[in-house]
């Protein structure tokens, strides 16, 4: 069994789709162990992002990943890492696969929704960046 960090994004919250991504990744028995509503600082932001502090788009991501709330849960199952990002789809809604998060609602690269841990040393850090251990309760 794995877990992993997902973000629903600014865009993703506004649009009132919390719901809606929550229910795909339900669907495809992904189990939640852990939720929360924040709105992340643009300090927050940065060192959630830090491994991309190097990247053009790093101050436009952090602007944007701390203009409005975040929904911030983590995921369980097996292989949980590739199954979520395999149900977000590609960064670019332009390059998602039909049926993905990214193809049904991400607007652009920035604004594509969804963000889930990229590996186990990513869930490692971005799980406790969010929750303590005491709020990450598996159902069984
Ligand atoms: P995410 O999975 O949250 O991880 C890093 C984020 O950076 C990514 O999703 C995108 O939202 C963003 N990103 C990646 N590449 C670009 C880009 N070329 N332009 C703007 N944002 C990008």
């Amino acid at each position: 069994m794995e877990r992993t960090l997902v973000m629903i994004k600014p865009d993703g919250v506004q649009r009132n789709l919390i719901g809606k991504v929550i229910s795909i990744f339900e669907e495809k028995g992904l189990r939640v162990v852990a939720l929360k509503k924040v709105k992340l600082s643009k300090e927050q932001a940065k060192q959630f992002y830090v491994v991309h502090k190097e990247r053009p788009f790093f101050e436009s991501l952090t602007d944007y990943m701390s203009s409005g709330p975040v929904v911030a849960m983590v995921l369980e199952g097996e292989q949980a890492i590739k199954r979520v990002r395999e149900i977000m789809g590609a960064t670019d809604p332009k390059e998602a696969q039909e049926g993905t998060i990214r193809k049904l609602f991400a607007i652009d690269k920035e604004k594509n929704t969804v963000h889930g841990s990229d590996s186990p040393e990513s869930a490692a850090k971005e799980i406790p960046f969010f929750f303590s251990e005491y709020e990450l309760l598996s159902a069984e």
